[in-house]
This record gives C-alpha cells, structure tokens and sequence, in this order.
C-alpha cells in the first residue's frame, strides 16, 4: 500500500513512508521494472551511515549496485560532479532499464535526478531521501537540477521518480539544524493549505523537535500529500505550483545577500515567511493575529524571523533578481489566513520595504 500516490498520468508514482523499512527498500524496487544494475548516488555522510547496508539489502536480492559518493554540501551539486557521474554510469554499462538511485539529502537529490533525467534521455530513477527537507519537498514533484556559478538550479528539468522511499528512520541522525530547516517547509505546507494540520504542528512541536517517530511519520505524510495535491494539478509550474514558493521571495534573497553562508535554506524561507505575511497584513489580507501566530511558530521550532546582517535596499534589488522574476514583476505569495493563499503581482514598494525594515532589525528589539 502506498502511503501517497502523485498521479501524473503515465508519470504517476507512489511515495511510501515508514519506520524502519530498510528492508522493504529492496523489494519495492523489485516492484519497479528495472534490470540488475544500479547506480546509487549518496554524499560522504550518507553514504557512509547507510550505504553498506542498502547495497548488502539489494545485492541479496540478485541487484549489482555500485555507491559513488560525493562531498557532502551544495557545492557538489553542479555539471562537474554531474559529468563524473555520467563517466560512472558509462563505464557501469548503464542502460535504459537501469536505475539511479539519490540516497540523500536535496542535494544528492537534485544532482542525480539531473543525471537520471539526461543520462540516454533519461534512465528511471528512484528517490531515498534522507534528509527533512529531502522527504517532505526536494524528492516529490520532479524538479532536478545541478548550479550555475552565476545563480542556483539554472541548469534542471522535470523528471519524474518512479518511486520515493522514505524511511523516518533516517532521521535518527540528522542534525539539528537540518531538522529544522526541514521543518520551514512544513510550517509552510500548512501556511499555504491545511490550518488543521498547521494547528497539528504547533500543538505536537515538542514531540516533533524530540523527533518522535510516529509524528515525524505523519506529518512527512501530511506534508507529501500536500506537495503531491499541489504539483498533480501544475506540473510543470506555470500556475498553482507557485503557491510552493510562499517565503521563498525574500528567502532567496536573504540567501543571497548572505552569500548561502548565514542562514540555510529553511531559514531563510522561516524569515521570508514571516516577510510576507507581514506584507500581507499591510495590504490588508490578513489580520495581526495571523501574522503573530506565524511569528510565534516559526520560533516554537528554533527557526529565525530577523536578519538583522541584511540591508533593506539590498535585499530589495535582489528581490528582483529571482529566477522566478517575469517581466519585472514579483509574484508574491500571500497570505489570506492560515491555510489559505493567493497570487499577487502588484505590491508597492513602500509595502516591501516596509516588510524588509522589520525583518532585517535586530532579534533583541521586540
Ligand atoms: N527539487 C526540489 O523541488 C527542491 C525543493 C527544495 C529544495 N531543493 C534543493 O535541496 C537542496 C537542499 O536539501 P537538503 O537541505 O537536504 O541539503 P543536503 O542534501 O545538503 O543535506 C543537508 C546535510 O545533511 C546531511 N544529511 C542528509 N541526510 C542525513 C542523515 N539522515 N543523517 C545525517 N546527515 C544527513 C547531508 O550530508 C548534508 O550535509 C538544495 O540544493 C535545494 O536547492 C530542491
Ligand atoms: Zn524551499
């Protein structure tokens, strides 16, 4: 049974959660029409904690799987590292029925998706992600991409997994920190779609930050769900999908500004969030309160709401630099109330900016 199915048409897959479920992994992509050889992409840390054992799973099961580790981090996660593994799944003798396997966080995630996706026009590819971040966004709904030097996910495509295998597990050993940047994205899902299960998060944060494992189960869940409801009906992203990117606006140039150094991703979409809803609440759409209950969230999970080391006029000109930037116009995802957003194109500056002076003050001044 799967716990979440993305129907996409031919491209439909199933995502199934558990606890525990190394042993499954093997059997389910024995489910998967594939022949005998994989690739399996992981980072050093990964692949150290968990390699040995999934290629001993596979290997008892008839598979020939070969590891290849990368550097740990984003800066792994470009066309250099994506051609050695093009030269690996060459001498391999990879072929169409072959499979690549991401075992990992976001990053190893995209990367190997971009190599599955270009490799003899594509090759399947099946999805194990480690991290938060990776189970409750990054391994859903197709994006792969490796960096540009001159901005993040230039280079990418849409290509589909056949499967992602998502073991709570994993998470034993995930860093803190690395939690809770996963954690921003969850907050969001319930921002942008679901006030119940936002309450859910708040009312269960200490068994979440405890990292529970039936919580962390469900509200993966939840979240997979939620992502999978939003990309079925936008695949592509040239409607709905962009709701996804609530935080993301100020995010991105937060991340920028800050050279990806200060704060991770989660971060700084925790901090862009609470921008927008500020932006929100001054043009009228939500209230206060809706505003207040955000902020508090965000901090009830360690996740940050200020970057005082960021400059107003600075963070505004690269609001403009985004990739998602058409025509000199922001698409800014805003906020009606708690579970419910919209699409808005028009917002003054003196708006903006008036979000960016708050969120760029010092923690200490309340
Ligand atoms: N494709 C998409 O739709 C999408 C969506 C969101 C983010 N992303 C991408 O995802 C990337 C960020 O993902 P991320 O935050 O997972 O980063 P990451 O892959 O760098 O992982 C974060 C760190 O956690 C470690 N790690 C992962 N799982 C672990 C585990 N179980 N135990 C111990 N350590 C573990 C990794 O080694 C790494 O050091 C970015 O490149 C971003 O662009 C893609
Ligand atoms: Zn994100």
């Amino acid at each position: 049974m799967a716990d979440v199915s993305v129907n996409l048409g031919e491209r439909s897959y199933n995502i199934y959660i558990d606890v525990a479920n190394k042993h499954m992994i093997g059997k389910l992509i024995q489910d998967i029409k594939v022949n005998n050889k994989i690739l399996m992409i992981s980072d050093t840390t990964v692949g150290d904690l968990y390699g040995l054992r999934l290629i001993q799973l596979l290997e008892e099961l008839g598979f020939i799987v070969e590891l290849y580790c990368v550097s740990p981090g984003e800066q792994s996660k470009n066309i250099n590292t994506a051609m050695q593994l093009y030269t690996k799944a060459i001498t391999l003798g990879l072929d169409r029925n072959s499979v690549i396997i991401a075992l990992g966080g976001g990053v190893i995630g995209d990367l190997s998706g971009f190599v599955a996706a270009t490799y003899l026009r594509g090759i399947p590819f099946i999805q194990i992600p480690t991290s938060l971040l990776a189970q409750v966004d990054s391994s859903v709904g197709g994006k792969v991409a490796v960096n540009h030097p001159m901005g993040k996910n230039l280079i990418g495509a849409f290509y589909q997994p056949r499967t992602v295998l998502i073991d709570i597990d994993f998470l034993n050993t995930l860093p803190e920190r690395e939690l809770h940047t996963g954690l921003a994205e969850v907050i969001k899902y319930g921002m942008i779609a679901d006030k119940k299960f936002f309450t859910y998060l708040r009312d269960h944060s200490q068994q979440i930050l405890a990292k529970d494992s039936c919580i962390l189960a469900e509200i993966v869940r939840r979240s997979c769900e939620i992502k999978a409801w939003v990309v079925e009906q936008d695949e592509c992203e040239s409607s709905i999908r962009a709701i996804l990117n609530f935080g993301h606006t100020i995010g991105h140039a937060i991340e920028a500004y800050t050279n990806f150094s200060t704060y991770n991703h989660g971060e700084a979409v925790a901090i862009g969030m609470y921008g927008a809803a500020l932006i929100s609440n001054s043009l009228g759409m939500c209230n206060q309160i809706t505003v207040n209950t955000l902020k508090h969230t965000l901090l009830q999970f360690n996740l940050p709401v200020y970057a005082p080391e960021c400059n107003v006029d600075d963070l505004f000109r690269l609001l403009y630099r985004d990739k998602k930037v058409l025509d000199n116009k922001i698409n800014w995802v805003l906020l009606n109330e708690i579970g419910e957003v919209n699409i808005c194109n028009q917002v003054p500056e003196t708006i903006i900016k008036l979000a960016l002076t708050e969120i760029t003050k010092s923690n200490y001044i309340s």
